[in-house]
């Protein structure tokens, strides 16, 4: 007679908390993890499941959370989110670098930055729970935590005219928003104040829309204003922005951008070592080399190479050198992007060793970055995890596999206050990946950059498998993961263990 409703037996359990692993049968009831039953504990008991799936030794690690996305529509559109779930996430934080799908007041105000989130305005909504609604409606395969960008906020109460610092009428006003979005459940605030609709606020106006942050147990997230020649300035901006709010600070897919910083992680990782002994800090990093936005003519020059990867103007292109775009027209590259506007582009504008000193620091969460709409999207899409798990974990020895699963889960779930996840823990939710430690892989290259990892065998969102095998389930399990219902979740159960996870925002 089955106990339970799925069983995950002889698994190599890499719990998410850099803990060495253990060889162990996981049992499985409705959407939580019921037992644990270590192998090493020969009074263990013997379960049985409805569904039972055999490890043969493989990898059973929580769900990968992706701290660093901009699917917040595509939850709606893609609902399968089978770029994301095809690596073994389960949980995508969305709303990140200044943009988010809520509050949009005035959806006619457009911008490049805003169009990379939302491809059908209806997805849009004016007030965060409305949103959350249209997310749940949509049944998504993933779980969903939602961060409220400042240029969505900036768009909503300033309309086009956002040249401009905003009036002490208007940043009280974008707090009063945020306070009512952090009310209705987002987990923090984003900005992006290198985009055009943020670059003119001042450090004060974000510190001042923050506010809310620290009441509500939020965190602040930063695409900095200068991750260049400024990144330092950019970076202690963003310290202070984090101190006035009283948040935890989470640096956004850092870098030193441009040859001329090559090498700079040297200065960075020991400035971002000194705040973190004083405040809560953290960062989120690609494993790339080269990063994707807008086609900002401001970038072109700092990076080795362009690649557009999508036109709202031109057909064709996504795919394509800028360069060999601009040759055909007879233009410089400058003018070449001012003819696809809006548009997007890939910039290889990073040295490998900054990339691997970013990702080996004890801050690093891994955060895809991926851009769901894109024609022609960056690899980081479709393979950040596997590429993180199995060329630099397993091919370069970066870091054990314990230390690689903990930057994608239980270091990710603490900091973002995901409490119930990002743990293999009896109580936690049944968010969870099997996986082969031997073959994981990404497969997406920037030529090919939509072909699904190989490795990657199943992954369970709150107990029910939506990935087996190289395909999706067509289970759509996923939740809007709400701050008070995170909060509200002081410990696994009602059982003794206050695990990491239960700890809320904070280190
Ligand atoms: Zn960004
Ligand atoms: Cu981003």
């Amino acid at each position: 007679m089955p106990t339970h409703d799925l069983v995950i037996r002889d698994a190599d359990v890499v719990d998410g908390s850099g803990a060495p692993r253990f060889r162990a049968d996981v049992a499985v009831r409705g959407d939580r993890i019921d037992a644990v039953l270590r192998h090493d504990d020969a009074t263990r008991a013997v379960v049985r499941g409805r569904l039972e799936i055999d490890a043969g030794g493989r990898v059973l690690a929580p769900g990968f959370i992706d701290v660093h996305t901009h699917d917040d529509t595509a939850l709606i559109a893609q609902p399968e989110m089978a770029m994301k779930a095809s690596q073994g996430v389960t949980t995508v934080v969305c709303g990140n670098c200044g943009a988010s799908a809520a509050p949009v007041l005035r959806p006619e105000v457009s911008s490049a930055l805003l169009s990379l989130i939302v491809r059908d305005p209806a997805h849009a909504a004016p007030d965060f729970a409305s949103f959350a609604a249209r997310v749940e409606a949509a049944r998504p395969a993933l779980n969903g935590a939602f961060l409220i960008g400042h240029s969505t906020l900036r768009a909503s109460v300033m309309g086009e005219d956002l040249a401009r610092a905003a009036t002490d009428a208007e940043i009280e006003r974008m707090r009063l928003l945020l306070d009512a979005c952090l009310e209705q459940g987002a987990i923090g605030l984003s900005s992006g104040l290198f985009y055009p609709p943020a670059a003119a606020a001042t450090t004060d106006e974000v510190a001042r829309v923050a506010e809310p942050l620290g009441r509500h147990g939020g965190v602040y997230t930063a695409h900095m204003r200068d991750e260049g020649d400024h990144v330092l300035a950019s970076m202690d901006e963003t310290f202070e922005i984090g101190r006035r709010a009283g948040a935890p600070v989470v640096v956004s897919h850092h870098k030193c951008a441009g040859r001329a910083n090559f090498g700079r992680m040297r200065e960075t990782l020991p400035r971002m070592d000194a705040a973190r002994a004083a405040q809560p800090v953290a960062f989120d990093v690609y494993p790339y080399t080269a990063s994707s936005t807008i086609l900002h003519p401001d970038m072109i020059e700092r990076a080795e190479r362009v690649l557009v990867t999508w036109s709202d103007t031109v057909a064709g292109v996504a795919g394509r050198d800028l360069a060999d775009i601009a040759a055909d027209w007879g233009v410089d590259a400058r003018e070449a992007a001012r003819r696809l506007q809006p548009a997007g582009a890939i910039y290889f504008t990073m040295a490998e060793a900054d990339v691997r000193a970013a990702l080996a620091h004890p801050g690093a969460m891994i955060g895809s970055d991926g851009l769901p709409f894109d024609a022609h999207p960056h690899p980081r899409l479709w393979g950040t995890f596997p590429r993180v798990l199995g060329h630099y974990c397993r091919e370069l020895r970066l870091f054990p596999l314990e230390d690689a699963v903990h930057r994608m889960t239980g270091l990710s779930a603490t900091t973002f206050g995901l409490a119930g996840r990002g743990f293999v823990r009896e109580g936690l939710y049944a968010d969870l990946c099997v996986f082969d430690a031997a073959t994981v892989i990404d497969r997406a290259d920037f030529a090919s950059p939509c072909l699904p990892s190989i490795g990657i065998d199943t992954v369970i969102v709150n107990g029910v498998p939506v990935w087996r095998d190289g395909a999706p389930t067509g289970e759509r399990p996923g939740r809007v993961l709400r701050r008070q219902a995170l909060r509200a979740i002081a410990g696994p159960g009602d059982g003794p263990d206050r695990g990491p996870a239960a700890a809320g925002p904070g280190r």
